[in-house]
Formats: C-alpha cells, sequence, structure tokens
C-alpha cells in the first residue's frame, strides 16, 4: 500500500507517495527522474546503481525507500555544483578517457567520491578497496584508477 514518504536527495526534500517496500534506485529513477543511478543486477552485486547514503556508497535496487528517510542521499547528478560545474572526478574520467560503454560509471563515480572525501590522498590500495563493489565489463580499470589518482591530487 502507498504511503507518502519524505526524501533527502541531493541536499532538496521531496514527498514521494510510494510503497514502503520500493527499491530505493525505483523511486529515484521513476518518480524523481534521476537516472545517473543504473539498473544492472538488481541483486546488490555490480555496483551500477550505487548512492551516496550518509556518505557512503551503498547499491540502491533492493534497500527499501523505507529505510533511507531522514538520510541523506546523494545521486550522480549531486556531484555536479548547482552551477554546473563538473565534479573533479568527473573532469578527471573525462580527461583520462576513463569509460568505454559507461554502465559502471555511475557506480565508479559514486564510490571514488565516498572515497576521496574519506581520503583525500588514496593509493591504489585503497582506491581498489573502495571500488571493489562495482563491475566493470569493459575492462577499463586501468584508466578509472589512473583518474581517481589525477583527481585526488587535482583537489
Ligand atoms: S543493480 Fe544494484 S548492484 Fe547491480
Ligand atoms: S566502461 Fe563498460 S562496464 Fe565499465
Amino acid at each position: 500500500m502507498k504511503e507518502e514518504l519524505s526524501l533527502k536527495v541531493n541536499a532538496k526534500e521531496y514527498r514521494v507517495n510510494v510503497d514502503p517496500e520500493t527499491p530505493l534506485l525505483y523511486v529515484l529513477r521513476n518518480e524523481l527522474e534521476l537516472n545517473g543511478p543504473k539498473y544492472g543486477c538488481g541483486l546488490e552485486q555490480c555496483g551500477a546503481c550505487m548512492v551516496l547514503m550518509d556518505g557512503k556508497a551503498d547499491p540502491s535496487c533492493k534497500i527499501p525507500v523505507a529505510d533511507v528517510v531522514g538520510m541523506e542521499i546523494t545521486t550522480l547528478e549531486g556531484l555536479t555544483s548547482e552551477n554546473g560545474d563538473l565534479h573533479p572526478l568527473q573532469e578527471a574520467f573525462v580527461a583520462e578517457q576513463a569509460a568505454q560503454c559507461g554502465f559502471c560509471l555511475n557506480g565508479m563515480l559514486i564510490s571514488g567520491a565516498w572515497l576521496l572525501n574519506e581520503n583525500p590522498n588514496p593509493d591504489r590500495a585503497a582506491i581498489n578497496e573502495k571500488l571493489k563493489r562495482v563491475l566493470c565489463r569493459c575492462g577499463t580499470h586501468t584508466r578509472i584508477i589512473r583518474a581517481i589518482q589525477a583527481a585526488a591530487i587535482a583537489k
């Protein structure tokens, strides 16, 4: 049964009328038209749907929307500043040409943002640790890691 819930997403307050068991990803994409997070496996195994929940990157494809009421949610759209400036990570991914098909990029950028917030100067092991829940089937890991290292220096 539907209920009205308040959500804080990308520093804005939203009210949505949904079944509280609906996965957060569906609410973000279908109700709020935030399409940065992608649907991949739907099983919390590929990382395509990552968002920041109170600053930590986690998959949004299974967590019921009711569980994130009161949390600060940040999607890929929220990494860009209000005046439209790209996040240093987004700049670095473009500069390093870190994308191929691009399907993993939401998860890589969200996990990278989490990493740099916690550790502004990560070594390769720290980068690997934070990215390990995001699958890249195109094998662009080397360029993705280089982009994150470049963003850390630029920050
Ligand atoms: S779609 Fe959520 S982890 Fe794969
Ligand atoms: S660039 Fe295609 S899955 Fe990573």
